[in-house]
């Protein structure tokens, strides 16, 4: 039986599935992405810490939902979320900006990152977006690579986030 939320979209919650457990049959090959609801917000500050590998949580701040989250998005493969974006478009540019994006720890490495960016980077182009920018913080390789497959510059920035602080800075034109 299908259930649906309040919203009328297909719920993973109704279904009363555990994401943290998905069951071992479940393959990526029909990947899906929709917008985010509340409920999806509700479970990624639940789950992100442990989907991150530490505590992350303050980065899904809630302005990400309530007045940034338009274009944000879940990935779900057979009813179950395995990946979210929290994306919005800044106006300088204008910019298609990725603030955070996680991948279900089970679910890595099976094109489920490449979904979501693949939706927001329309989504950017169909709001005049001339360019795509994201950042992460020095060593996190796994997102260099797959930045870098995606077809994203690279570059290290000094004091990007403060002295100090320097951050890997993502960029995309979309004007070719
Ligand atoms: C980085 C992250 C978003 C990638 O998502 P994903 O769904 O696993 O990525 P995809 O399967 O779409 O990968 C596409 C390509 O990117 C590259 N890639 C992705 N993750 C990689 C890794 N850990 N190491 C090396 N290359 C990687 C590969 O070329 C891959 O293609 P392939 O699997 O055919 O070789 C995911 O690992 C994640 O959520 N990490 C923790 C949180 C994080 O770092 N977020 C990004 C911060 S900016």
């Amino acid at each position: 039986m299908q259930f649906f939320a309040d919203d009328g979209q297909s719920s993973p919650f109704a279904l009363g599935r555990s994401f943290m457990e998905p069951e071992a049959d479940m393959g990526a090959n029909e990947i899906t992405t929709r917008p985010l609801t509340k409920a999806d917000y509700d479970h990624i500050v639940r789950v992100i810490d442990k989907w991150w590998g530490g505590p992350t949580s303050a980065l899904a701040h809630p302005v990400y939902f309530y007045e940034l989250g338009d274009l944000a998005m879940v990935a779900e493969t057979d009813g179950v979320m395995v990946g979210f974006l929290l994306g919005f478009i800044a106006h300088r540019g204008p910019t298609g900006y990725v603030h955070l994006v996680g991948i279900h720890p089970d679910y890595r490495r099976m094109q489920v990152g490449t979904r979501l960016y693949e939706g927001f980077e329309k989504a950017a182009a169909r709001n005049r977006c001339t360019s795509l920018k994201a950042i992460t913080t020095l060593g996190n390789e796994g997102s260099v690579r797959f930045h870098e497959a995606l077809g994203w510059k690279v570059e290290e920035v000094p004091n990007y986030a403060g002295p100090g602080r320097a951050r890997i800075v993502f960029t995309k034109s979309l004007s070719n």
